[in-house]
């Protein structure tokens, strides 16, 4: 029984080297933290087989799964999660017993300029999956469920519904930090989507007993990050020399976790998490944006070479603020700690140089992502 697990057993189990191999749904996996993921579980697990399903929107790209493609046991889908005839015949062809869904619509500020892909992927997507896979287990998998002590292995099932802080709102100053019985307040149409989403999700295990865990996480950094994010834009327009936009008075407050740490987060939950709870994950590194930027700031003075405007602090704008902009996010990731033996590893100093030098390095990737659709974008947020 996990329960009567140590720590030291849990997180040595989290190693996966006993486990019989899992057959995996990624959906999103084209995108930030979905590829991020998929790089982690084919180094980590590599007998096991991991089918990606992307609809490849402006933030996917197949470019984020090059360093996989060639791999036997991967396999990229290009499809939408709304497609239940795609599903169904996935879920079957591919024997999956797990299913991680990334699959959304993310950004904020699009879902103010235009909600209804948000409703679309992020409600109508999480329930045409969830409904999928309740055939599917049903059909399928719930035969081959021994006990529910088994978990971890394989034959249980799990979907994780991969999910974020967003849905409690905002923060005062001094409110302790968000924990998984903190009552839902979405401000923002991506917020409200998620907990749509995070609600079905919940109630599919009520309902049916579908094994679903939720997943709720901080703001997440790293590479592959598309470049309408706070962190990947002030990278990138500082080495363009354009301004660094800040909103508002610049003294949001977010908590800040490297990606890495997310899907160490992501494979605890998925081998050790119990079918129809809930998990917050958080990095414990609440920063003020303005004190964000300031940093990112003065590592790329040190660390890029031929910067156009230099000290690059120069380029910071207050600019108008986010409508709804939410103060203050805080995780309190006790129980993930204590029950399924995670913490962070990664300091935001750390974290945040790795990530400067990766968009340093990697302007192949950046710069084609620049695109007249991005560019309009950009004209329609930022008003210039
Ligand atoms: P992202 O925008 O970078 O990637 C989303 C991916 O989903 C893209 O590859 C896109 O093509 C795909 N997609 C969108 N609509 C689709 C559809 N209808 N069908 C199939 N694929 C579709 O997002 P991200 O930042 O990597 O976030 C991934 C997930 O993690 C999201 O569910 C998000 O809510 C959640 N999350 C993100 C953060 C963060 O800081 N980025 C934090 C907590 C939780
Ligand atoms: O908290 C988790 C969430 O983090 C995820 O669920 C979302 O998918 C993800 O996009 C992120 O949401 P945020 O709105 O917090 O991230 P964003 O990078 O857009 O903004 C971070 C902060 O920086 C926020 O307070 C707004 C501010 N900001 C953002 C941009 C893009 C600026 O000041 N200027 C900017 O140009």
């Amino acid at each position: 029984m996990t329960s009567s697990w140590s720590l030291e057993e849990k997180r040595a189990f989290v190693g996966g080297a006993s486990l019989a191999p899992r057959r995996l749904l990624v959906t999103g996996g084209a995108g930030f933290i979905g590829s991020n993921f998929v790089h982690y579980w084919c180094s980590r697990y590599p007998g096991d087989r991991l089918v990606v399903l992307d609809a490849l929107t402006y933030a996917g790209n197949r470019q984020n799964l090059a360093l996989v493609d060639s791999r036997e046991n991967f396999r990229f889908v290009e499809g939408n999660i709304c497609d239940r005839q795609k599903i169904d015949i996935l879920l079957q062809q591919e024997a999956i017993d797990t299913i991680v869904h990334f699959a959304a619509e993310s950004h904020v500020d699009r879902s103010i300029i235009g909600p209804d892909a948000f409703i679309q992927t992020n409600v109508v997507g999480t329930f045409t999956l969830l409904e999928a896979f309740r055939q599917h287990w049903n059909g399928f998998l719930k035969d081959q469920t021994n006990s529910s002590d088994q978990i971890g292995s394989k034959q249980t099932g799990v979907f994780l519904h991969v999910s974020t802080d967003e849905v409690y709102g905002s923060l005062g100053p001094d409110d302790p930090p968000f924990t998984e019985t903190t009552p839902y307040a979405p401000n923002s149409p991506y917020s409200a989507s998620k907990a749509g989403s995070d609600h079905l999700a919940r109630a599919y295990y009520h309902t049916y007993g579908l094994p679903t865990i939720i997943t709720n996480c901080s703001n997440n950094y790293g590479s592959y990050h598309f470049p309408e994010k706070l962190i990947p834009l002030m990278c990138i327009n500082i080495l363009l020399g354009k301004p660094l936009p800040v909103y508002g008075d610049g003294q949001n407050i977010r908590d800040w976790l490297y990606v890495g740490d997310h899907c160490r987060a992501l494979d605890a939950a998925i081998a050790l998490g119990k079918p129809g709870e809930t998990y917050n994950i958080g990095g414990n590194n609440e920063v003020k944006n303005i004190e964000l930027v300031r940093l990112l700031c003065r590592l790329m003075d040190e660390l890029a070479p031929n910067l156009p405007v230099r000290p690059c602090e120069q380029l910071i704008q207050f600019v108008k603020d986010r409508p709804g902009h939410d103060r203050r996010y805080a995780i309190d990731a006790t129980k993930i700690k204590t029950e399924l033996g995670w913490t962070p590893s990664v300091t935001v100093e750390e974290g945040l140089r790795q990530t400067v030098l990766w968009y340093l390095n990697n302007q192949d990737w950046w710069q084609p992502l620049l695109s007249e659709e991005y560019r309009a974008y950009y004209r329609q947020v930022y008003q210039v």
